[in-house]
């Protein structure tokens, strides 16, 4: 996984919980990096799951619901760092439709070896859409809070519901999205 996504998360545990709760879970985790992320970098993701597993331990919060928030804050960072993505389309469906074969796309030829979800997505109507997410990685929580952020982003009101389909060695989750 891309070390843009750890010193992304670095920074919002020091923003939200301290210097000192990053210091403490980075000492606690076993890490082969030693957490020195740089964001060209590129390091297990099972470190990043390590990291929150101990996040979770020492503030209470499961770990879902921190890395929610964590795609939640991910997605804001995403709009600054690649506005162009986001202002050739004017709504969160139409945004959603372009990850797998635009944005993703592009994230693969800037860095070849980054390891990227595949989704499957499907505008229904103007108030239902579905999005597949499959990927090798346990990070369908990262995903919701994406797509979660995208709603925000553009200041769309959406329910996101997850039917987990997962099997041995993959994730498989159907997000259904509506709008009332
Ligand atoms: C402009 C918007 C976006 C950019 C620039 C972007 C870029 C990236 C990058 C750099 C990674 C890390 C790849 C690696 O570590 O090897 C990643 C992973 C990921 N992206 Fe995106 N992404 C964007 C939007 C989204 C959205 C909206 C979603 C959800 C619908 C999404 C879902 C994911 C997930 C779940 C992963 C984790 C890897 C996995 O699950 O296998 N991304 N993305």
């Amino acid at each position: 996984m891309k070390g843009i996504v750890f010193s992304e998360f670095i920074e919002l545990v020091e923003d939200k919980f301290g210097f000192e709760m990053a210091d403490e879970i980075i000492e606690k985790s076993n890490l082969p990096s030693g957490g020195a992320y740089t964001s060209v970098g590129t390091y297990d993701h099972h470190e990043l799951i390590e990291l929150v597993t101990h996040l979770s331990a020492e503030t209470g919060i499961s770990v879902e619901d921190l890395v929610r928030t964590f795609g939640e804050h991910l997605l804001v960072r995403f709009s600054e760092g690649y506005p162009m993505f986001f202002e050739t389309v004017d709504n969160c469906f139409d945004f959603l439709d372009t990850i797998e074969n635009k944005v993703h796309v592009e994230v693969q030829k800037l860095y070849p070896e980054a390891e990227l979800p595949t989704f499957d997505s499907q505008i229904e109507s103007e108030k239902r859409m579905t999005l597949i997410y499959s990927s090798k990685r346990p990070f369908s929580a990262l995903a919701y809070g994406l797509i979660k952020g995208a709603s925000t982003y553009y200041g769309e009101q959406i329910e996101i519901e997850m039917d987990d389909q997962s099997s041995e060695g993959l994730t498989k989750v159907v997000f259904t999205l509506t709008k009332p």
